[in-house]
């Protein structure tokens, strides 16, 4: 069974674009590989979130990765701070890694843009952390996306730099997976291209959020003011709808949809309202669950106890042998 890591960053509240795009994959993947997900609190600390934030949001993703079925007897599905091996790699690692390659990385230059008035050092060495967070189990496939690419490349550069630095063939080289199944892009409702937080809350449709500003938000979608007359293109905003409703409502009513738009008699307010409907009926039966683990603190923990002792265990092994290969040999 080939090994898989991928990191979550806890962020707030997953939504219908997470899902697919990823969550949905792990589910697939969890059958298939031995898999190692985990929560990168480690990593989200270069923002300075409160103790609260951060506490609240990596039981709010460890809630929702377990209502949509991660299943911690599957997988190791684990919180990255319960894993002090990681830490302790990472600072041998950062020796290895030059400033100037870091300072290249676009993520890293990016956040200048962005973060101009908190540039620190973990920034910088963001990808050398992610680097561990894959080496540290000697995964060989890493689901992630495009924008994760580069930081995938720098960790087979360490890689290799480490096994060059020290002559041995220690650790392999990853290689980025996405999976068997296909990888949807799920669109926002503001038409501003796919679902994402940083377009604003009216552009995500969230599972651990009520029924009624859910459904709100959907009837303000944005859409156009309808076809005048029969067979006319969609417009970008109406063209997401429709790509919503291929992932949460049945054929025959998309079929009945497309109909209506075909001969222009389609009202936007009975699609909207269909939308709603069908999202609602995905969405409430993981919605109740996410509530259930917020509920339950103690099937909460139980779950992130199990994946600790999961990736313990694997990254101790490995810690322990790179400590023997960097010359920290006992002699007393
Ligand atoms: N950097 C990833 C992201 O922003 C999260 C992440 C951290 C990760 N460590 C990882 C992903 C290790 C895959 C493997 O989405």
């Amino acid at each position: 069974m080939a090994r898989v890591v991928s990191g979550i960053r806890p962020t707030g509240k997953l939504h219908l674009g997470n899902y697919f795009g990823a969550v949905k994959n792990f589910l697939q993947m969890q059958e298939e590989h031995d898999c190692y997900f985990f929560i990168a609190d480690i990593h989200s600390l270069t923002t300075h979130p409160t103790p609260a934030d951060l506490h609240e949001n990596v039981k709010q993703v460890l809630a929702e990765h377990l209502a949509m079925g991660v299943d911690p007897e599957k997988c190791a599905l684990f919180v990255q701070s319960d894993v002090p091996a990681i830490s302790e790699l990472y600072t041998y690692m950062n020796m290895n890694a030059y400033v100037g390659e870091l300072e290249r990385s676009t993520s890293f230059k990016d956040k200048i843009r962005t973060q101009k008035n908190n540039v620190n050092a973990g920034l910088l060495t963001y990808p050398v952390l992610m680097a561990v967070d894959i080496l540290v189990h000697h995964a060989e496939m890493v689901p992630v996306g495009k924008d994760q690419q580069q930081h995938l490349e720098m960790t087979r550069t360490y890689a290799n730099r480490f096994n060059h630095m020290f002559g041995v063939e220690y650790f392999k080289e990853p290689q980025a997976y996405s999976g068997t199944g296909e990888l949807v892009k799920v669109p926002g409702l503001t038409a501003q291209g796919k679902m994402s937080k940083s377009s604003g809350d009216a552009d995500t449709i969230m599972f651990d959020e009520a029924e009624k500003p859910l459904r709100k938000k959907i009837m303000r979608a944005v859409t156009d003011n309808g076809p005048t007359e029969p067979g006319m293109e969609k417009s970008e905003g109406l063209q997401n709808l429709f790509d919503i409703m291929e992932l949460v409502s049945e054929s025959s009513t998309i079929e009945h949809f497309e109909h209506l738009h075909q001969e222009a008699t389609i009202r936007y307010g009975d699609l909207k309202k269909q939308i709603a409907d069908d999202v609602e009926r995905f969405v409430s039966p993981i919605r109740e669950r996410i509530q259930h683990y917020k509920n339950d603190n103690k099937a909460l923990a139980k779950a992130a106890q199990i994946g600790a002792e999961k990736a313990n265990e694997s990254a101790q092994k490995t810690l322990k042998e790179v400590r023997e290969i960097i010359g920290f040999r006992k002699f007393y």
